[in-house]
């Protein structure tokens, strides 16, 4: 089968394509064949190794020292059943499925995954290019989401709303009943109306925690939001969800949370399967729609490497088989 596999860390160059042996699933697995999976942030990231400071010693550790332990990127996919394992009956071949992958894998023809693991039936209409979006980053904003208990009429603003996660964050936050601040780079604000945000900022031109604004909920996807002018931008009982948080104000939220009454909420999202069909609900019902901005072939995965590495993506970049 065809995969996209990388020896080094380095550019999108670094990526080819290669012929490897068609994996065999095991008595408990799935085999699927991919039809589209999505190319994020943290496949670039984990291309060329650009992580925060504090966590490239044990990345380092868990995923290669010099080179890449893990040779095939991707960690969304949605494809069809094309067998399964003897200890298998909750799946059968040519189930449309979706999955999240926790050590990726997507970026090839085939892949095996657990049938326990974080894999489900597709909702019927939902298309395979938007059921892949709603795996790890509709997990993960769902997850944040949940987290911060907001409740309808509540005042929510989102930092980081144009990307991947915060694009499915913003639709889920307003089906919640939030009043969603979405704050992102400029040519991404129209878009963020479009999906449902009622007020948005360029974060390149206002600091939304210096616009003396008050908050109920933050969730700071980007992680770029100062831990002290996030806590002061909240209202009493407020909630600050670091959805990408950094070592210092994890450390310095230990204390936050011990005295007064605002939260602050940084754990990281678990794979499940019930969240999954809960997202392939919602998008069935019309209530979810992943915003993906470009779509390529797998052939031309160095070109959406280069894409997703500019920053300029709005929502998610897909990759069709
Ligand atoms: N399993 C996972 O993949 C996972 C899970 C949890 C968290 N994360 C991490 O969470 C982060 C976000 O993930 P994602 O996939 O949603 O990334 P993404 O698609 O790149 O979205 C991040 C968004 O934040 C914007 N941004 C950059 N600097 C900003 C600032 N100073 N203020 C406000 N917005 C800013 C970016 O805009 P511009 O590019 O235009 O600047 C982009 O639209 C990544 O660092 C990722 O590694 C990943």
């Amino acid at each position: 089968m065809k995969a996209v596999v990388y020896d080094r860390y380095g550019p999108p160059e670094v990526l080819r394509i290669k012929d490897v042996e068609k994996p065999t699933p095991e008595d408990d697995q799935i085999l699927i064949k991919i039809r589209a999976a999505t190319v994020g942030k943290a496949d670039g990231e984990m291309r060329s190794f650009t992580f925060p400071l504090w966590l490239q010693l044990p990345l380092r550790l868990m995923f290669g020292a010099k080179k890449p332990r893990i040779k095939i990127l991707g960690q969304e996919i949605a494809g069809d059943v094309e067998a399964v394992g003897a200890h298998v009956s909750d799946f059968k071949a040519g189930d449309a499925v979706m999955a999240a992958l926790e050590r990726f894998g997507g970026h090839a023809e085939y892949i095996c995954v657990p049938a326990k693991s974080a894999v489900v039936q597709m909702a019927p209409d939902v298309p395979y290019e938007q059921a892949a979006c709603l795996t790890v980053f509709g997990l993960n904003a769902l997850h944040f989401i949940r987290k911060a208990k907001i409740k309808p009429g509540e005042n929510v603003v989102i930092n980081g709303a144009g990307g991947s996660i915060g694009t499915v964050m913003v639709q889920l936050a307003k089906l919640e009943g939030a009043e969603v601040t979405a704050v992102d780079s400029a040519d991404k604000l129209s878009m963020l109306s479009g999906i449902g945000a009622d007020h948005v900022i360029d974060f390149a031109q206002h600091d939304f925690t210096r616009l003396g604004n008050k908050f109920d909920v933050i969730i700071d996807v980007a992680g770029t939001g100062s831990y002290s002018r996030c806590l002061r931008a909240l209202n009493p009982g407020g909630r600050y969800v670091m959805a990408n948080p950094m070592f210092i104000p994890m450390v310095r939220s230990l204390f936050t949370n011990r005295i007064g009454t605002k939260r602050v909420l940084f754990q990281f999202a678990s794979y499940s399967k019930e969240g999954l069909t809960h997202l392939g609900a919602l998008a069935q019902a019309g209530k979810l729609t992943p915003v993906i901005d470009r779509t390529y072939s797998l052939d031309e995965i160095i070109d959406a490497h280069r894409y997703v590495d500019t920053g300029a993506k709005q929502g998610s970049v897909v990759v069709t088989m």
